[in-house]
């Protein structure tokens, strides 16, 4: 089963897809971190555009995802906080939107994907890489919440970094990815919208949690 959670940064797509995941015994596919993989490349690289679509073919990532766990490499060297740089942070969008880049992206989500149980977080998951993905959800939040939360997060992981400077990132990244041409952020016409604004952690999960029960009845049998 294919399951594919979109929405815009700070909405809570990734804390809310590997507790689904953790629950349901599915893959959890980070594809904001095949993004950033390339985005590191591409700052090694000295943001040569160029390069960086010449090695694209033979990029030297690897992604393992597990239940709850993506981790990123780079060759043999462990990338997996490399990516969560303010470096990478202030340039992933632009990579993003390169064509060459989505369509490898695009690519790997697919082989990653295929004969498993996954749940995918991402933008386009639902109107580009999936259509016919057996459930999406569109995961949204205002701004503000958006912000705060990623600040929350990063301020719990230690990391010196001001609201503003995360606000400033959450909507330039924002942004970017709705109005690009190639694959821009935007709820597939068939995706379960749902305002994490008001609602729990838990409650957000139990509802996703239902769909996917009733997705499974519906389908063959149940899952636990
Ligand atoms: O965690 P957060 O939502 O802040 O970001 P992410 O999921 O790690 O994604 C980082 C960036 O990758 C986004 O801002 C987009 O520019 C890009 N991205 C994309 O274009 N398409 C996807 N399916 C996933 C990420």
């Amino acid at each position: 089963m294919i399951i594919v959670i979109d929405g815009p940064a700070g909405a809570g797509k990734s804390t809310t897809a590997k507790e689904v995941a953790r629950r349901t015994g599915f893959d959890y596919v980070d594809s904001g971190a095949m993004y950033r993989g390339f985005t590191y490349l591409y700052l090694e690289y000295d943001q040569d555009r160029t390069r960086l679509i010449e090695i694209l073919d033979n990029h030297g990532l690897r992604f393992e995802f597990h239940i709850t766990e993506a981790r990123v490499f780079h060759g043999k060297k462990d990338i997996t906080s490399d990516i969560r740089s303010d470096s990478v942070n202030s340039r992933v969008s632009e990579v993003a939107a390169m064509e060459e880049v989505r369509n490898t992206v695009r690519q790997l989500l697919r082989d990653v994907s295929k004969d498993r149980d996954v749940v995918l977080e991402g933008r386009d998951l639902g109107t580009v890489v999936f259509p016919d993905a057996d459930l999406k959800f569109f995961l949204t939040a205002d701004p503000g919440a958006r912000a705060r939360r990623r600040y929350d997060e990063r301020i719990l992981k230690g990391e010196q970094v001001s609201l503003e400077q995360v606000r400033e990132n959450v909507e330039t990244r924002d942004r970017i990815d709705s109005t690009r041409d190639i694959a821009p952020l935007k709820k597939a016409d068939d995706a379960v919208e749902i305002d994490s604004t008001f609602l729990s952690f838990e409650e957000q999960v139990t509802r996703i949690l239902k769909y996917i029960r009733n997705r499974s009845t519906a389908a063959q049998g149940s899952i636990s």
